[in-house]
């Protein structure tokens, strides 16, 4: 018999950094040893603390259903996180702790949108807010940016019309590491103000920043030897931005009452304290909208799960120097990529990311015969060389690959000898 699925899932494409991951697991599984720099995810365990803190968590029997919307005590240091950290003010009741942020995305969208309604995406962007969107019925509008992918509102303002609900925000973005800039936030809320229209936070990045001014001296040695390329924000040029100006996470929702009454910021576990397995998330908005999440949920997942709850109050209230450490590594990895790369920037570009584990790269002069697009490239990448990228392709931005620096010191090292060895013959 033919199934006949549903016109939803029908459409439904899967998740892109999914599926390479799936490519790499069966050339491992014939027993070829890959470099995975596909995935968007720590490699490091979760920090010990937060470990025993759910061990103790199931011992003392914590494992029967939570409210949906998750323990109080959870509810309640999100809060105060949300004060503390982002300068939002949110009562308890306008938490809701979800399955991830991904979840917690997907809800959002549910409760705010209609058949019809206009949804605008930043682009290049993470696919999953395009599947999602249509996933509500609703329509994703692409507002393409060019490099260095800052969103500005007037990338914004040409796509917004009477159809449109909601704009969603990450920052900093996966796949660029682009930082919306304070200014622009300040535009956009006006933006959203004047247009009556929503905004979806998703700020799962905000601790993994880089460029203070301590690292400038680091990066300096890079910056000497990129040359000028039109229309990129050269590693020259922003370190010297950079000496004047420190590169901060802005939640949009802490810029007054009026636009926070019209967004919902979205955060999670995942990316800084190393707990993407656990599948923990929260958002945070005016009370209506976070009770229709909650109902939602109620019908859908119920409370995630409660270990993972009791491991998030650990990781909220807990020592943070397992963040610090993890960023730190990242700050590293990135500086060793962005001086790697340096020879060979007469074939590749990078913009150097200014928060998340990514480094964004311009292939297209390595395109021709043989690889004509950037997935080619990639399937070329890891069939000769056996190194896994996510093209730019899935992130509705061909031309271009994403490179995850969540790996290993050594893999990278050796990652990158390849890529460079790749380049040389790819066209
Ligand atoms: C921009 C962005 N938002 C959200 C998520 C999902 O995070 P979570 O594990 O909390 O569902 C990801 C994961 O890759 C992401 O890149």
């Amino acid at each position: 018999m033919k199934t006949k699925l549903s016109a939803r899932v029908r459409t439904l494409a899967p998740s892109a950094t999914l599926a390479v991951d799936g490519t790499v697991k069966k050339l491992q599984s014939q027993g070829k040893k890959i470099l995975n720099l596909s995935l968007g995810e720590p490699d490091f365990d979760t920090p010990k603390n937060i470990q025993d803190a759910a061990i103790l968590a199931m011992q003392k029997g914590h494992t029967h259903y939570t409210t949906t919307a998750g323990i109080t005590k959870l509810r309640e240091e999100v809060a105060k996180k949300f004060l503390k950290e982002n300068h939002i003010s949110y009562d308890p009741s306008e938490i809701v702790v979800g399955v991830g942020s991904k979840q917690l995305l997907y809800n959002a969208l549910m409760v705010l949108c209609d058949e019809g309604d206009e949804v605008i995406v930043p682009v290049p962007t993470w696919s999953t807010y395009i599947e999602q969107i249509k996933l509500c019925k609703a329509t994703p509008c692409e507002a393409k940016m060019k490099p260095p992918f800052k969103l500005t509102v007037k990338d914004l303002e040409k796509k917004i019309s009477k159809k449109t609900k909601a704009i969603i925000l990450n920052s900093p973005a996966n796949p660029t590491g682009a930082v919306i800039e304070e200014e622009e936030l300040k535009n956009i809320t006006k933006l959203a103000m004047a247009k009556n229209v929503w905004i979806i936070a998703d700020e799962i990045y905000e601790k993994i920043l880089y460029m203070d001014t301590r690292r400038h001296a680091e990066l300096d040695s890079a910056s000497k030897e990129i040359p000028k390329q039109d229309g990129y924000r050269t590693v020259t040029r922003q370190v010297r931005d950079d000496k004047v100006k420190k590169i901060q996470h802005i939640s949009i929702a802490s810029f007054g009452r009026e636009i926070k009454a019209r967004t919902i910021t979205i955060n999670g576990f995942s990316k800084s304290y190393a707990m993407t397995g656990w599948r923990i998330g929260y958002a945070g908005g005016p009370k209506e909208v976070i009770s229709a999440m909650i109902n939602l949920q109620s019908q859908t997942t119920s409370n995630t799960s409660s270990l993972a709850q009791y491991a998030g109050v650990e990781a909220l209230t807990g020592s943070q120097r397992s963040i610090k450490k993890m960023a730190d590594a990242f700050a590293k990895r990135r500086r060793f990529l962005l001086k790697a790369f340096v020879a060979d920037l007469d074939r590749l570009s990078v913009v150097p990311p200014e928060g998340a584990f990514y480094l964004f790269i311009n292939v297209t002069k390595c395109l021709g015969k043989e690889y004509k697009t950037s997935s080619d490239w990639c399937t070329g990448l890891l069939e000769k060389e056996h190194v896994a990228l996510v093209p730019g392709e899935a992130f509705l931005y061909p031309g271009w690959v994403r490179l995850s620096f969540a790996a290993a010191d050594d893999v990278l090292e050796e990652a990158v000898k390849r890529i460079k060895r790749f380049v040389k013959i790819s066209n």
